[in-house]
């Protein structure tokens, strides 16, 4: 497994346009609502941290952490809450940040065990969304990126745990090509 620059699939620039962008929008459909943001831990982190500063209203936020790739590049399709919410989302106007979505496994199961809480709305934020059929369908309302089915590292994602810290995106080839 290698990095290189070339390997830039998006760099910080063209993602803090995209948080803005994001941001102005959940801003305006918001507007007059009490916004509960959940981030999804811990891909989201650095995705939240941005997001939410440029959201010009009063919100709260909680985290949640799943597990469903262990240390591979590949989902294992079983998804385990390893922190679960610090409080009660009935009623709440909830919005998921998510990094990114491959399979979808993971919040399709996120937001069927959101939704039985009962919040008075429940809708998703993600970064990236990978091109190709998700395993289970998952309607996103906000979206930054659609990009192709590759393993991708950065800006809070991972590949066994490092690489969280770099600015930009970047694509993870293999010995054997791209994942
Ligand atoms: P899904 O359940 O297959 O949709 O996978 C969602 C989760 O897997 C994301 O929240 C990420 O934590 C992780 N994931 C999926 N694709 C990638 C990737 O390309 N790089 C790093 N993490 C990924």
């Amino acid at each position: 497994m290698s990095l290189s620059k070339n390997s830039v699939l998006l760099s910080e620039k063209e993602i803090q346009e995209k948080v803005c962008e994001l941001a102005g929008t959940i801003s305006a459909d918001y507007e007059g609502r009490e916004l509960l943001l959940i981030a999804v831990m811990k891909g989201a982190l650095v995705f939240v941290a941005d997001l939410m500063r440029k959201i010009k209203l009063p919100l709260e936020l909680d985290f949640m952490a799943v597990s469903s790739y262990g240390s591979t590049t590949k989902t294992s399709g079983v998804v385990r809450i390893l922190k679960d919410l610090d409080a009660n989302i009935e009623g709440k106007h909830v919005l998921v940040v998510e990094d990114i979505i491959d399979t979808g496994l993971t919040l399709n199961y996120l937001l069927r065990n959101l939704k039985s809480r009962q919040p008075a709305s429940l809708e998703i934020c993600a970064l990236m969304c990978k091109e190709k059929k998700q395993k289970v369908p998952v309607s996103v309302k906000y979206l930054g990126f659609t990009i192709p089915d590759i393993f991708v590292v950065g800006y809070g994602l991972d590949f066994g745990q490092r690489y969280r810290n770099l600015s930009d995106i970047l694509i993870v080839e293999s010995e054997f090509g791209l994942q």
